[in-house]
């Protein structure tokens, strides 16, 4: 078990296999030229295997592979075999718009699950939040990996003035389709030039839907990081997750590890642990990993304070969004 000083557990682990991705999104990536990670310094899928095993020999049971595209890495389908092998649940956080080539290799994969990040059910915003003309692609992909029987998770960023007029849009999407929305608060990331003022809150999101729709409560895990709703009728749900007014560390059970080989105890900390060169040289990664747990701040990689309108997006010290891996 991999024990913080906060007696939180942590079994899941986020494995970002590139920072190199197809779309452009503006909230994820800096608007200057970004610099990919070179192939040399990434980890090999060998090297993510070993770190994966040390990791779940100590008690993780749920891997996601997350990005930048996980899909844009060209030996995605290896990994993704190497890692069917663990006793772990496999699962993966995309843009869908690679999906059509993998999603043999996924069901033989075992994974049954996908969180696909969509923002607007509009192709022109589509455009212009990703500066891809993506769209119909992700779109068929969706529907494609939902006929197969996928449970899908749609992760859209609400941004005020951007796409929160189009909340009851992907609500009424949920009447006759299984899909699972979730409704992001917009969050800062070196680069992406968040304000306060940009951030459409939980409550605020709650708000508008309710002028349209019923809906109940579900049941959450303790470590989940969304709140869940139910429109009665409904095939699919709706979400919100609430990171900016409304943290839900207390319940924290995760832990990450960057496309080159960096381990992070949470989505906002700065200290990082060399897992990759470790390895490298031959050290011993079960003690690094728990002396890494053992700095975990008590939220938000004690990097905010209480209230998020008095916070400085400029002042936030950490990787970009797509360097870290969501
Ligand atoms: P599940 O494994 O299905 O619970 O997915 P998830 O919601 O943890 O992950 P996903 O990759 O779909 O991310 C959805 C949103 O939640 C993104 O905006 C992530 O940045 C955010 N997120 C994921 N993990 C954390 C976390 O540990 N803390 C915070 N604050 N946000 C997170
Ligand atoms: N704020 C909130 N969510 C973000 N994501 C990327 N950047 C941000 C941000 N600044 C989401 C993506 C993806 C997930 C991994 O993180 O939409 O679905
Ligand atoms: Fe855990 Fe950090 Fe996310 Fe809070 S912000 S839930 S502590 S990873």
């Amino acid at each position: 078990m991999i024990k913080d000083t906060y007696h939180r557990t942590h079994d899941y682990l986020r494995i970002s296999l590139t920072d190199v991705c197809n779309l452009r999104c503006f909230y994820c990536m800096p608007e200057e030229d970004y610099d990919f990670t070179p192939e040399s310094r990434l980890m090999q899928v060998d090297e993510i295997t070993r770190i994966a095993r040390t990791f779940v020999d100590m008690g993780v049971t749920k891997i996601r592979l997350t990005g930048g595209e996980p899909l844009a890495r060209k030996d995605a389908a290896e990994i993704l075999k190497q890692l069917s092998d663990l006793p772990v649940t496999l699962t993966m956080t995309t843009n869908a718009t690679l999906l059509h080539r993998y999603m043999d290799i996924l069901e033989g994969c075992g994974v049954r699950s996908l969180n696909i990040s969509l923002d607007t059910l509009k192709p022109e915003k589509f455009l212009w939040i990703t500066r891809r003309k993506q769209f119909r692609l992700a779109m068929d992909n969706i529907h494609e990996a939902v006929r197969r029987g996928f449970h899908v998770k749609i992760n859209a960023v609400i941004m005020k003035g951007l796409n929160d007029n189009e909340l009851l849009d992907f609500v009424s999407w949920t009447r006759d389709y299984p899909v699972h929305v979730r409704f992001i608060e917009f969050m800062p990331f070196n680069g992406n030039r968040w304000t306060s003022n940009q951030v459409f809150t939980w409550k605020e999101m709650l708000e508008v839907i309710a002028t349209e729709f019923p809906y109940e409560h579900l049941q959450k895990e303790p470590h989940d990081t969304a709140k869940k709703y139910r429109v009665p009728g409904h095939k699919g749900t709706f979400a919100v997750i609430s990171t900016m007014s409304a943290p839900f560390c207390s319940g924290c059970n995760r832990m990450r590890l960057t496309a080159d080989g960096k381990m992070k105890n949470c989505l906002f900390s700065r200290g990082e642990t060399d897992l990759l060169s470790a390895l490298r040289n031959g050290e011993d990664l079960e003690f690094l990993i728990r002396s890494n747990i053992l700095q975990k701040a008590r939220g938000l990689g004690g990097q905010m304070g209480e209230d998020f309108k008095k916070l400085d997006g400029e002042k936030i010290d950490n990787r970009s969004m797509i360097s870290i891996g969501g």
